[in-house]
């Protein structure tokens, strides 16, 4: 029987913990072993999981007993929310809840948390700079993260809290890519002047968590950003036009005309694209590419990223 410690992985099918599976699967001398935790063990996801070695076990993280099965006789767990499968801060912060409860009901020694800032430090609801959303948030899906890690601090949950960054998949996922304008010209669109956007390959952040878990109780009650680099919109644009060997530009809105974008989000996207640029220094401050890099010795670059990316990028 291998003495390996299992890390129970919740979102393992999707990006974080998809990263962090397959950074376990690929590490056989890490002495973790992965259990990825999805609600479908049958899907196509799940089956490529089982495939690189992963135990796969099935648990919604809405079902706190099942969860708790789930992390049974785990020694790390890697938990994250999913805000945009149902955009409920409300249903996100219950979720954590579970989470906390689930692994102190299991006796996990090492939780990776993977949270964002409660803006709400920075800009009261009652700060006019930008409006406040559904009643008690600033920005709905980084607030209702950071108002959640007091609960594993209260139970006792030995956890790190894990600082994620913008993803630099939502070129490819998130509609965010370079758009054609009336004159056939690209343009990359940010609400942030010329401040710069904290961003990371996401399947650099499961790394990032694996290489936390080797070092295990260095990290345990701390609080660590993780960034692949802190780009200008302007400099992203550059990048981009040398990856595709033509111009693209930058255009900087405010972040009230992204906000009147008016698709599902773009008020809570303003408001934290707003916060990112304002609050660049706290941002970076707690994000350094060398404490990542050290981490995760293969962190990616944006120029990097790509290279090996930019084929699904649409150009539109
Ligand atoms: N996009 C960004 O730039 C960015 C940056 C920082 C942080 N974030 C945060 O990242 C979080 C999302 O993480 P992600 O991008 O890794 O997610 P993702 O790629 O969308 O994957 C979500 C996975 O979670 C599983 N899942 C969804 N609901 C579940 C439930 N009720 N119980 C169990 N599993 C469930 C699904 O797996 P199954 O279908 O297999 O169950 C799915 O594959 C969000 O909270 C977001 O705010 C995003």
């Amino acid at each position: 029987m291998s003495n390996k410690k299992i890390i129970a992985v919740v979102g393992a099918t999707g990006a974080q913990g998809g990263g962090l599976v397959r950074a376990i699967c690929a590490d056989p001398d890490s002495g973790f072993t992965a259990r990825a935790i999805t609600r479908d063990v049958n899907s196509d996801k799940a089956k490529a999981l089982a495939a690189l070695g992963a135990e796969v076990v099935a648990a919604d993280i809405d079902d706190e007993a099942a969860l708790t099965e789930a992390l049974r006789g785990a020694y790390g767990a890697f938990f994250v929310t999913f805000f945009w499968a149902h955009m409920s801060p409300e249903k996100e912060k219950a979720e954590a809840r579970i989470m906390v409860a689930a692994a102190k009901a299991a006796g996990i020694k090492h939780v990776i948390w993977s949270t964002l800032e409660d803006t709400r430090e920075w800009v009261p609801l009652s700060d006019p700079r930008m409006p406040t959303l559904m009643g008690e948030y600033k920005v709905p899906h980084f607030d209702a993260k950071g108002e959640s890690n007091k609960l594993f601090t209260e139970a006792g949950v030995p956890t790190t809290f894990l600082f994620t960054s913008f993803y630099w998949e939502n070129l490819i996922y998130f509609g965010m890519g370079p758009k054609k304008g009336p004159d056939g010209a690209l343009a990359f669109t940010l609400p942030m002047a010329e401040a710069k956007l904290a961003g990371i390959a996401s399947e650099d952040i499961g790394k990032c968590a694996l290489g936390i878990f080797k070092r295990g109780a260095d990290f345990i009650g701390k609080s660590v950003g993780i960034v692949g680099e802190h780009l200008s919109g302007r400099q992203m644009a550059d990048a981009m036009s040398t990856a595709f060997g033509q111009s693209i530009s930058y255009n900087a809105i405010s972040p009230a005309t992204f906000r009147g974008f008016g698709f599902p989000g773009a008020d809570d996207l303003g408001n934290m694209f707003q916060f990112y640029a304002e609050f660049e220094d706290v941002l970076s401050e707690r994000r350094k590419p060398e404490q990542s890099r050290a981490l995760n010795p293969q962190l990616q670059t944006f120029a990097a990223w790509l290279a090996a990316n930019k084929s699904q990028i649409p150009l539109e």
